[in-house]
């Protein structure tokens, strides 16, 4: 029988960590779309990924150690290249045994590093060797310290959470509070769409007049919105010179568990001061976020059908195509086409 497919995009980067995640000498695990990767530092502190499983009898190399650039596992001290991911040695060998132990591999991921933001590439042929075709996504800001990071394991798939991440409507209900928004504030919303690599744009605008975290920044910002697959969206907030990068990524763990992580890179010196505030605050948006999720499992667990309507829903219409174009597009070995075409969204908020 053939196996599914994967209900996860592939062959992509995804946000695995932060960079102060991985100490030199230090074996951390992560969990992206069902596999489970142990993520080091060689010695010269460039950054490897194997999955997390020994292939002898299963124990988790996260919980080892690194040697001489190799990866020792805890259980029977086999050892792996970082590199490479072919096993270097077994202690329990004799002398004149001449088993080849190079023949026994274990998955190796490639991992990058871009400022302070780590990726790890998840290809969809497992034995994939070689060098990814794309790029991590490059943000400027990201080279810069971040600010906070908050992070929440949602349960629920990838694409529900993807689907929430860019809600448009979900605000004055979900993150009805005095500081914020409530149903009173709701008006229309007009706002101009365009297609970006693997993803898009809300095209750079000034933020409604009713988000009072805004006018705390002094100035009239600009705010551009992003989204790109396979969970990224990123908010980047320009005044004058100044930025405020907020970034999200959502990265699958399992079939029902996707971890939501959030991280500020600002250069605005009022921002850095008032960072313990806006901790609170965004905090408090990714709990509501996450209360939601888990209230919306109760229904999600009949397998109800689901609707998506018009305009509030069309950036979750274009999120399932973008992924199914990209799935078809590596499958068919031809160049992605963007399906989104640049448009005008209207919506009461
Ligand atoms: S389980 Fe890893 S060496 Fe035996
Ligand atoms: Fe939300």
């Amino acid at each position: 029988m053939a196996k599914p497919a994967s209900t996860f995009a592939l062959d992509i980067w995804y946000f695995a960590a932060l960079k102060s995640d991985v100490k030199t000498g230090k074996l951390i695990r992560v969990e992206i779309a069902g596999e489970p990767i142990t993520l080091g530092r060689k010695k010269d502190g460039k950054l490897f990924a194997l999955r997390d499983i020994c292939p002898h009898r299963a124990a988790p190399f996260s919980a080892g150690r690194i040697v001489d650039d190799a990866v020792e596992c805890p259980y029977h001290g086999w050892k792996f290249s970082a590199d490479t991911g072919a096993c270097t040695e077994i202690p329990a060998l004799c002398e004149g045994n001449d088993m080849q132990t190079d023949k026994i591999k274990v998955r190796h991921f490639p991992a990058r590093e871009q400022g302070n933001l780590i990726w790890v590439y998840i290809a969809s042929d497992k034995r994939f060797a070689g060098a990814p075709d794309i790029e991590p996504p490059h943000f400027n800001m990201a080279g810069t310290p971040p600010r906070m990071r908050d992070s929440l394991v949602l349960n629920c798939h990838v694409d529900h959470a993807v689907i929430g991440l860019m809600d448009p409507a979900h605000g004055p209900f979900v993150h009805k509070q005095w500081w914020w928004r409530s149903a009173k504030s709701m008006h229309e919303k007009a706002k101009k769409f365009e297609p970006r690599e693997l993803g898009f744009a809300m095209a750079a605008h000034s933020p409604s007049s009713n988000s009072f975290a805004y006018k705390l920044l002094g100035g009239k910002p600009i705010t551009e919105i992003t989204f790109r697959l396979p969970g990224i969206r990123t908010e980047e907030i320009k005044v004058g010179k100044r930025t405020l990068l907020s970034f999200t990524a959502v990265t699958p763990i399992d079939e029902n568990r996707t971890e939501i992580t959030q991280v500020f890179f600002t250069d605005m010196p009022l921002l850095k001061l008032l960072t313990p505030i806006l901790k609170i605050g965004a905090r408090k948006f990714l709990r509501q976020d996450g209360h939601m999720v888990d209230l919306q499992q109760m229904g999600l667990k009949y397998d109800p059908t689901l609707m998506l309507i018009e305009d509030a829903d069309t950036q979750a219409k274009w999120y399932h195509r973008i992924k199914k174009e990209w799935a078809a597009s590596r499958s068919e070995k031809r160049p992605f086409v963007n399906p989104v075409k640049a448009k005008t969204l209207r919506w009461r908020s």
